[in-house]
């Protein structure tokens, strides 16, 4: 059964002599999209701004629920593709700009929606970096950085048992990444080095070539089209080719194999409800409602939990709670990224309104998003705080409104997402990778249109990746900044309990803040005169933090980086235990400020030198909780996941010997412990 004849977005075709239903592959990574009743969770993005494994593999948990209740048995997630360049039109989908972050990230996601019985599809592989060209561009990369940098997630997806992996539509040194039998061939770096045990997909549309070429490479189903001997697409021709011997007919038992192998394993022959939506058409929707008080809840800790206060001057955060009682205060609320989108966008390809997710086959419903205008609406409900709106990214409005407030909210955004599936958005000039890093709509002007009249500016960014802040940040009138990233549909309960103080901010960036884009080593490629574009990967394992430490170039604001409100603490008792390379690494964190926070506890390492690796790497972290005066002890396992490189001349993943030096602080660069150990 073919795209045109399933009810998801990818269906594979019912075997009634075996009771097998069409198995519904279905987006996306952020929630079950273009269906109704369902919830729009926070971005990965902001998953891995958490920093917190606990609450990723609950957002996990949650989406499965949701695609399980509407009878979806594949989740066509996570995304993973580490982030390279920082204009990258899918960046948000996946978890940031270093590997160990994603890694962790997508085996707690994995983990927690198998849990519910739901298969989940690692996506891309490989080097899916940027949306233009990439139907036809070469990512070529040296074989290090390859299996290193981008590969090591994947393994992170195998140990969490994954069942599915998604081929990306790009060529990867030359050779597409759904033809490459040394990529994804039984004998390949997927299924024999890493040991995957389930089915490779193609990404919609990847396959080239003849059926044989395909199957013979390893793909075991083609998307959209039809399943092994049904369907459309070039394995229309499977069962020909068969019978013709250009194909095995032990590759075709293996092909199935692998898919009725994950499908049985997760018991969903065993009372799984039947697919009861419908991407295809408006008819055939059972209309069943997924969405859940636990769901909507759990979305809202999320968005609190990722996120990033980037600056707050002597305190002037948080703002205090509007109330019955006190002085009359007046809040001025502007900008179009306060109010609600046009819902009519197609995969919420524009950028009218508040920015909660991204957009492409990723985004996910916007029905039931909470704006922040409402939310700080409700807040000031009855009290004497009053709100002055400018719902509009007019800059004499937003004057107007500012002046005379006691305090100015000024809502930015930036927006990407997913190439040529819709027609995009033309302000921005993008067509799925961002043009610039800059803000959407003349964010900067807003801003400083605003702080030209009011003294006590405060900048909430959403964001899809990052942005250059140098023409606003260090004005003495913005008294404090928030990136509240893609929060998902609870952004405007989450943003004013940020604001007002209920949450303590304690996200942590997922990526460098550069003070130019020009900082950044590497950009997507944005024109070619090839039709078929080489991008390669001269810089090697050096991007982002990586590189900016390693050539001593002081970014904004590093990966890692939050603040909270009025919580300091104090690292001590840096110990390191084991041998070998099998170690615990622990220190103890205490709460010297004067309010309850969490502390994002984050552990680099540097390798030996003669692994030449980048100066230091993120191998650890902890989301620690503290009260006031309380200290707790953080703990980090160093396995091999931890200590391990990919050796060329071993073909293997090898633990180098020498002296390793572990960093244990707040930041990337707030380093506040250190100490060796030798292997
Ligand atoms: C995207 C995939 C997605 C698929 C199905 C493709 O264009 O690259 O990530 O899962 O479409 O919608």
């Amino acid at each position: 059964m073919g795209q045109f004849g399933g009810r998801c977005v990818g269906n594979l075709n019912a075997v009634a002599r075996l009771n097998i239903p069409s198995i519904c592959l279905q987006d996306g990574p952020a929630g079950v999209r273009a269906v109704d009743l369902v919830s729009g969770f926070p971005a990965g993005i902001n998953a891995a701004a958490t920093f917190n494994r606990d609450l990723i593999r609950q957002r996990g948990v949650a989406i499965a629920e949701e695609f399980r209740t509407k009878g979806a048995h594949v989740y066509l997630g996570p995304s993973m593709d580490v982030m390279r360049a920082p204009e990258a039109g899918r960046l948000w989908e996946s978890f940031g700009a270093d590997t160990y972050l994603t890694g962790e990230s997508v085996y707690a996601t994995i983990i927690g929606v198998q849990s519910i019985g739901v298969q989940a599809c690692a996506k891309h592989l490989i080097l899916n970096n940027q949306e233009t060209y990439r139907f036809v561009e070469s990512s070529n990369a040296d074989q290090r950085t390859l299996i290193e940098r981008y590969v090591t997630p994947f393994w992170r997806a195998v140990d969490a048992n994954v069942t599915c992996v998604m081929c990306s539509y790009n060529r990867v040194n030359d050779t597409y990444a759904c033809q490459n039998p040394a990529l994804i061939g039984e004998t390949g770096l997927l299924k024999k080095t890493i040991g995957f045990e389930g089915f490779v997909v193609s990404d919609w549309g990847a396959t080239h070539g003849s059926a044989a070429d395909n199957a013979n490479s390893g793909l075991d189903v083609e998307m959209p089209g039809g399943w092994i001997l049904i369907g459309g697409g070039v394995y229309s021709d499977l069962e020909h080719e068969v019978a013709q011997g250009s194909v095995s007919v032990s590759t075709l038992d293996t092909m199935v194999i692998r898919v009725l192998t994950a499908y049985y394993r997760l018991g969903q022959d065993q009372g799984y409800p039947p697919t009861n939506f419908n991407v295809q058409s408006s008819s055939n929707n059972d209309h069943v409602n997924a969405r859940s008080n636990a769901h909507t809840s759990l979305i809202k800790t999320i968005a609190d939990a990722s996120a990033v206060l980037l600056k707050n001057v002597d305190n002037f955060l948080p703002l205090a709670a509007p109330s019955t009682s006190g002085p009359a205060r007046k809040i001025a609320l502007i900008g179009s990224d306060i109010g609600a989108p046009n819902k009519g966008c197609l995969l919420n390809a524009c950028d009218n309104g508040t920015l909660s997710i991204g957009w492409g086959s990723g985004t996910t419903t916007l029905e039931y998003l909470v704006t922040p205008l409402n939310a700080m609406n409700s807040a000031v409900a009855g009290t004497t705080t009053t709100l002055v709106t400018s719902p509009s990214d007019d800059q004499s409005k937003a004057a107007a409104a500012a002046t005379g407030a006691d305090v100015a909210l000024v809502f930015v955004n930036a927006d990407s997402g997913e190439y040529n599936v819709v027609p995009v958005d033309l302000e921005s000039g993008s067509t799925g990778d961002r043009p610039n890093l800059n803000l959407w709509h003349s964010g900067e002007a807003l801003i400083n249109a605003v702080t030209k009249v009011n003294k006590n500016t405060i900048v909430v960014m959403h964001l899809v990746g990052p942005t250059v802040v140098e023409s606003w940040i260090n004005n003495a009138n913005v008294k404090g900044v928030i990136m509240a990233g893609l929060p998902g549909e609870q952004s405007g309960p989450s943003i004013v309990d940020v604001l007002f103080g209920t949450v303590n901010p304690s996200g942590r960036l997922p990526y460098t803040i550069a003070k130019s884009a020009g900082d950044y080593n590497v950009h997507t490629v944005e024109f070619e005169f090839s039709l078929e574009p080489d991008i390669t990967y001269t810089e090697g394992l050096f991007t982002d933090y990586m590189y900016f430490d390693a050539h001593d170039i002081t970014p904004r604001f590093e990966f890692g980086f939050g603040l909270s409100y009025g919580f300091t603490t104090r690292y001590s008792s840096l110990q390191v235990s084991g041998s070998g390379s099998t170690r615990t690494v622990s220190a103890i964190v205490q709460n010297t400020g004067t309010r309850a926070g969490t502390e994002i506890v984050q552990l680099y390492l540097g390798f030996p030198a003669s692994a030449q690796e980048p100066p230091k790497l993120l191998r650890g972290f902890e989301s620690v909780p503290l009260d006031v005066g309380a200290q707790e002890t953080a703990t980090f396992p160093l396995g091999f996941n931890e200590l391990s490189v990919w050796s060329v001349t071993s073909q293997s993943r090898t633990v180098p010997p020498g002296t390793y030096t572990v960093y244990v602080g707040s930041s990337s660069r707030d380093i506040r412990l250190i100490t060796t150990f030798i292997v």
